[in-house]
């Protein structure tokens, strides 16, 4: 059996369909291109059926994506089948992954089938899959709950049908590692085709044991473990990529296994969609928290003076992180600037690059103490590219004596339009300027700070979600020395974005009718 596992992320997909997550375009294909460079095997883009923005999404990820294999997934009818092929057209490597219930809960109260209907439609998806990939999966839903010798022939007849991966998913989280691995051996030592297919896992995080399950699920057979990045999906989550890799090659005398996971690549994932969905880990989360490389305690700080081995099983550089330690100033020049990002690993074109050093210089100027951390949320703005609405100048005046004003100026399709409005205090004297410049009908559901680094000259982080009247949820973030012209940033970023998805929307043919 061989000893690769395959990782198979689903942030785009488990994670980008749990609430508050959604991620525009640009954003997906940003992950996608950061997943692709750690080493994901498999990336799932997206629900290509689900709506058009998952579509396009799908597709144009597929069109960009070098090295790993671009899934969609697609529930077991003819029509999302056909529209996951069209979506992953453009990709080097594509799989369609299917899937259907086999659990006897599902099956009567949802489904409303019988288990031969069932097997039958497995065998009449996979198929149609098939005719358009070589590398089709295929997911029994609620498998942890289903009847153990019924689950087995519903895996038979995938495989027999052409499912190349098979997908156990504990899709409600109910699983034990014990019965999980056992149900896993089960499937590997019943299912007389199992040779010809992957064994898969999908572990939901209801009683947070997700992780514990997917590394019983290798021990038993399993090859291949769907994950998200910082754990992020339905519900409680999924099993979180970063603590699965990290057990794999810190317990190598436990699981003899490896995997293509660059892990240096961890923290720039893991700060890329907490900022882009602000959905923030805890501090003390495994491997990616604020707090899971500090030493508090005095004889845990002794024995890391001594030797940094006695309290640590892994080290920070293992995961990307650096230390806060003061890279650049004002004073440092392009070499350094450029050793300096590609030490962090990114790479910039020569235009990307100047305008890059352009913002490092504005931001040296404000702010003496350049971090690793504030070059990394610099280039993954860069990355992410202006909003269509600029921030010309904003004013505030707030502190004891109100009332708390401000006078703002936008530049908006290139005119500048400036408003003086005031509010309860800064910011929300900021955002009525902004509403009162930008007129819309969505509700704010959550205004988040953060500070990127240590100290009171650091860059706040913020991130602003807000609901349209029909439910769709969008994310804006933006980061400044200043907290409150972050926080217009990330208002009017949010803005640009509702704004760009009406439109999308308003080209959409069923919009037009
Ligand atoms: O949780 C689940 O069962 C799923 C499958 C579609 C893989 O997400």
């Amino acid at each position: 059996m061989a000893n690769n596992i395959i990782i198979f992320d689903t942030t785009l997909r488990d994670g980008e369909q749990s609430p508050g997550m959604s991620m525009n375009l640009e954003e997906k294909l940003m992950v996608a291109e950061a997943l692709d460079t750690m080493g994901v095997d498999v990336i799932e883009a997206g629900f290509a059926m689900a709506s058009v923005g998952d579509f396009e999404a799908v597709r144009e990820i597929a069109g960009k994506i070098k090295n790993s294999v671009v899934c969609s997934l697609a529930r077991a009818k003819t029509a999302d089948i056909e529209r996951a092929a069209e979506a992953l057209k453009p990709a080097k490597q594509s799989r369609i992954h299917t899937f259907i219930s086999t659990s006897d809960i599902h099956l009567k109260y949802q489904f409303r089938m019988t288990k031969e209907e069932v097997l039958v439609i497995i065998n009449d998806t996979v198929k149609l899959a098939r005719n358009y990939t070589d590398n089709v999966e295929w997911s029994a839903m609620d498998a942890t709950r289903s009847d153990r010798d019924y689950l087995c022939k519903a895996i038979e007849t995938a495989i027999r049908a052409g499912a190349t991966t098979v997908n156990i998913p504990d899709t409600v989280g109910y699983a034990t590692p014990s019965d999980y691995g056992a149900l896993i051996k089960y499937i590997a030592d019943n299912v007389p085709n199992i040779d010809k297919a992957v064994i898969s896992t999908h572990c939901q995080n209801d009683l947070g044991l997700a992780t514990a399950n997917s590394l019983a699920a290798i021990q038993n057979g399993a090859r291949q473990i769907e994950c998200t990045i910082n754990g992020i999906g339905e519900r409680a989550g999924n099993t979180a990529l970063e603590e699965v890799v990290m057990a794999i090659k810190t317990r190598h005398d436990l699981f003899k296994f490896d995997c293509n996971i660059d892990t240096t690549h961890i923290m720039r994932l893991s700060r890329m969609v907490q900022s882009i969905t602000g959905a923030h880990v805890q501090v003390n989360k495994a491997i990616v928290g604020a707090n899971a490389f500090a030493h508090e305690s005095g004889i845990h700080q002794d024995g890391m003076l001594k030797n940094a081995s006695t309290y640590e099983i892994m080290t920070p550089e293992s995961i990307g992180l650096t230390k806060s330690s003061l890279v650049l100033g004002k004073h440092s020049g392009r070499h350094a600037f450029r050793e300096r990002i590609a030490e962090l690993g990114f790479e910039v074109g020569d235009n990307a690059f100047e305008e890059a050093f352009h913002r490092f210089k504005e931001l040296a100027d404000k702010k003496k103490d350049i971090y690793d951390e504030d070059l990394i949320t610099l280039l993954d703005n860069e990355a992410k590219g202006a909003d269509p609405i600029a921030l010309e100048s904003l004013h505030i005046t707030c502190g004891t004596i109100g009332p708390q004003t401000a006078m703002i100026c936008l530049r908006i399709n290139g005119e500048v339009h400036r408003v003086t409005v005031e509010g309860n205090g800064p910011v929300d004297a900021t955002f009525n300027a902004i509403t009162t410049l930008i007129p819309h009908s969505a509700k704010l559901k959550l205004y988040l700070v953060s500070a990127i680094t240590q100290g009171t000259d650091a860059q706040a982080e913020v991130t602003v979600r807000l609901e349209t009247p029909d439910g769709k949820i969008i994310n804006g973030t933006g980061s400044s020395i200043d907290t409150v012209v972050a926080s217009a940033l990330a208002y009017i970023n949010a803005l640009c974005k509702l704004k760009t998805m009406q439109q999308r929307e308003s080209l959409l043919p069923a919009a037009k009718a």
